[in-house]
């Protein structure tokens, strides 16, 4: 795919950006500066009111959003000091995700560029995510340009997908999972070992003293494909807390903790490291909410054969930043969305 986005030797267009993003169940709203620079980035989490039902309510998560919306979208501006005068474009989250909270999002979007007259952008929330590793604030050092062709794995609560980049806005879907995201296995094998919602940050912290070798949970390499499969593994920690609760043991929540998370861990960068070396990649990217994962990160930066670039903690689970800064590369590119655009709730990258 071509596209217009300048070298590396002009000077990029300049543009600040106003982005928005309700796909799950955190409500939150960004100012970006030419799709690098954070000016502001407010996030509303709706973790505790969702940890009641351990996962999320989508019916909650849509009505939670219409209440949060505008005052996040208000902190955004503020923190940034604009109004929507000193915004060139509005970019939102058209997909994937809930239907229900997507929709809070770009009402509140098309609202907005209808009184203002501004452009607006659907920008597809995977996409965003791979955008997230490029953006800093403004006193922080400016993480390198990406360097294509760049091998991305994208970890979040509901996707698993390997991708290659040859530029800028331009996937080549390698794989992805074919049953449980690998944020969705954490979620799920939390739950199982009572560690609550979300299960992610839950696992990490009860791994940290525990023996990742005490059990040998299956890894599903699926040689041959670049898919995942996390449903087996899932299983197997079930059978295995079954067998012990059956046997009257106490469980060791732990070592189970450690012993899944690192079988999760050795598959994605096992299977992200073999593909950037099969397709040459000159550098690797990792993001999403699963990114956050401390092993996941260490793994990667020892094993990788290329730089690996990872988004900060901040930045990996949802924002609306990353929709910013995603957005940004959409608008110098001259995409602009009619107001009548629909959300897409099962929008893969392959479509962009
Ligand atoms: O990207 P994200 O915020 O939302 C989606 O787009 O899905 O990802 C949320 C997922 C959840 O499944 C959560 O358990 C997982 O990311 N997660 C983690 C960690 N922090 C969040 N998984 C493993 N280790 C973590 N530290
Ligand atoms: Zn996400």
């Amino acid at each position: 795919m071509s596209n217009e986005i300048s070298q590396p030797d002009e000077t990029p267009p300049q543009a600040r950006i106003l982005g928005i993003e309700t796909s799950c169940d955190e409500t939150a709203a960004a100012v970006v500066e030419n799709g690098r620079v954070i000016l502001s980035n407010s996030v509303a989490s709706q973790a505790e009111l969702h940890a009641e039902f351990g996962g999320i309510f989508p019916e909650v998560a849509s009505r939670q959003h219409i209440l949060t919306i505008h005052p996040i979208i208000a902190s955004a501006m503020q923190d940034a000091h604009l109004t929507l005068s000193g915004i060139d474009a509005i970019a939102v989250t058209r997909g994937p995700g809930l239907p229900g909270s997507l929709v809070v999002g770009m009402n509140a979007a098309k609202g907005l560029v209808l009184g203002a007259g501004l452009p607006i952008i659907g920008v597809n929330h995977l996409e965003a995510h791979v955008y997230s590793a490029w953006l800093h604030r403004g006193d922080q050092t400016p993480p390198d340009e990406p360097k294509f062709p760049l091998l991305a794995l994208i970890v979040s609560g509901g996707h698993t997908e390997l991708v290659l980049m040859n530029d800028h806005l331009d996937y080549q879907r390698l794989g992805g999972t074919l049953d449980d995201a690998a944020g969705e296995a954490f979620d799920k094998v939390a739950r199982l070992l009572g560690l609550g919602y979300p299960g992610g940050p839950a696992i990490q912290q009860a791994a940290q003293y525990g023996n990742a070798r005490a059990f040998s949970f299956p890894r599903a390499w699926l040689e041959g494909s670049w898919n995942f499969s996390f449903s087996g593994l899932k299983t197997a920690v079930l059978r295995e807390v079954r067998r012990l609760e059956a046997s009257g043991m106490t469980l060791p929540v732990k070592d189970l903790a450690a012993s899944f998370q690192y079988a999760v861990v050795d598959v994605l960068v096992g299977k992200a490291i073999a593909a950037a070396k099969e397709f040459n990649a000159r550098e690797m990217l990792i993001a999403g909410g699963v990114s956050a994962n401390q092993l996941l990160r260490e793994m990667v930066e020892e094993r990788a054969p290329v730089p690996v670039s990872i988004p900060p903690i901040y930045l990996c689970t949802d924002n609306a930043a990353m929709i910013a800064g995603a957005g940004y590369y959409r608008f110098i590119q001259g995409q602009r969305d009619p107001l009548d655009m629909d959300v897409l709730p099962n929008w893969p990258l392959s479509e962009l």
